[in-house]
């Protein structure tokens, strides 16, 4: 990483002759690559807070900076109440259980926290992991054999296309972005499988466009298919009381299966779950990898995570903010002559086009001290590089001002 000199530390020990020839070599090609990545403009670079995430945050070597690319839709992360329950759960448990969660238990926070994650989704139970990368590779890998069929959405998640990689279901089809018919037309000619997996994001994380769940719900009723969505950008976001994406659209509850992260609007740690059936959970706990092989979420994560769900309900302003910061932001980019791509969820992306482009362009609005990554290919097709924007209820309008005047600057410029 190129803010720790790690990879100084090994070059010494290679020249120094403490490295197998292997080691050596590899080092050599894992230069190579880095530099390749330096050359194309795509090498990332990581910056180090020296504050509690929020609306403005102080970067090192960079001072306060306005943030708009983090997921702290709801300005939770660093809320005293929720640092107060992570703090009070530090003092009570301890670090951790030191191992996984059949072999060495569990804590009371970690079941307080499932059932209000069950009640806040509206299903019969939910069972935590230490992310929605794991979740979402725990549920498909549980759920997939030689007889059940995929179907997932083009645009959803690493975590989901990995997940199925590694599940290795007798089938998968990766149907067209939201293309329903695509879709119905896929589920139609699955033929003679005991299980169909209907899988999509509520929230598409790079174009910020929600799933077309009334339909998604309609055909997999229809075709006896399970319906699983990640919502990891639709919680604590979308719908009335920040229920999800399910809320948004009156089908609060009917979703079969959700997953969630709770390193965005819960609390912003870290940490995933699955919501569902008790026997689907009881199945999971009993038998999905990441359950039996890895250590459960440290208790202050799950103290902090429930208290956040406590500051959703009972604060509904919370959601009110998120969403009039979201209108404002959009209102000002358009008075600003800048078009962000439409959309309800508090992601608001503006296509620049190159990678390049994205790239000066997030680097001119740090110098301008707003703090916005830039997205290109790979992560995002080519010629549809952009800028993420990501609204929060901490926003102030005074942020929102600043932010669209660097942003119409360094699009100005390089866009
Ligand atoms: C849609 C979606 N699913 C899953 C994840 C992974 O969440 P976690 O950080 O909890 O592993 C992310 C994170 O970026 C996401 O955007």
């Amino acid at each position: 990483m190129n803010v720790s000199g790690e990879a100084g530390t090994r070059e010494a020990r290679s020249a120094g002759g403490s490295g197998s020839n292997g080691a050596v070599r590899l080092d050599r090609e894992l230069q190579a690559e880095l530099d390749r990545m330096r050359t194309a403009g795509t090498l990332k670079a990581f910056r180090v807070l020296e504050s509690p995430q929020g609306p403005e945050v102080r970067l090192k070597g960079h001072g306060e900076v306005v943030v708009l690319s983090s997921n702290d839709y709801l300005g939770l992360a660093n809320h005293p109440a929720v640092v107060e329950a992570g703090i009070e759960a530090l003092r009570r448990y301890g670090a951790g259980t030191a191992s996984v969660r059949f072999i060495c238990g569990l804590f009371e926070p970690h079941l307080a926290l499932e059932a209000d994650l069950a009640a806040f989704l509206g299903t019969d139970s939910a069972l935590t992991y230490v992310s929605c990368w794991n979740a979402n590779h725990a549920v498909l890998d549980a759920l997939c054999d030689e007889r059940t069929h995929v179907f997932s959405d083009e645009l959803n998640h690493a975590s989901i296309i990995d997940a199925m990689r590694l599940a290795r279901p007798g089938a998968k089809t990766v149907f067209p972005h939201s293309d329903m018919a695509g879709l119905e037309q896929a589920l139609a000619g699955a033929g003679e499988v005991s299980r169909k997996l209907v899988v999509t994001d509520g929230v598409f994380s790079m174009e910020g466009d929600l799933a077309r769940l009334p339909e998604l719900v309609e055909l997999a009723r229809r075709h006896e298919a399970v319906l699983i969505v990640d919502d990891s950008h639709g919680l604590g976001v979308m719908g009335e009381t920040g229920r999800g994406t399910a809320e948004h659209f009156g089908l609060h509850g009917q979703v079969d299966i959700v997953t969630g992260t709770l390193g965005k609007a819960l609390g912003g740690a870290a940490g995933g779950f699955i919501a569902g059936s008790r026997a689907l959970c009881s199945v999971l706990e009993q038998r999905s990898r990441p359950q039996l092989f890895s250590n459960g979420l440290p208790p202050t994560v799950a103290a902090g995570a429930r208290q956040a769900l406590r500051e959703l309900r009972d604060d509904p302003g919370l959601i009110g903010r998120l969403r009039s910061n979201t209108a404002e932001f959009r209102a000002r980019l358009e008075e600003a002559g800048i078009a962000p791509v439409a959309g309800e969820s508090a992601i608001v992306p503006v296509i620049v086009g190159e990678t390049a482009a994205a790239i000066a362009i997030s680097a001119e609005m740090l110098e301008a001290g707003v703090f916005v990554t830039g997205f290109g290919y790979p992560v995002v097709p080519e010629g549809t590089a952009r800028v993420r924007a990501q609204m929060s209820a901490a926003l102030e309008p005074e942020h929102l001002e600043r932010a669209v005047a660097a942003l119409g600057t360094a699009i100005a410029r390089h866009g």
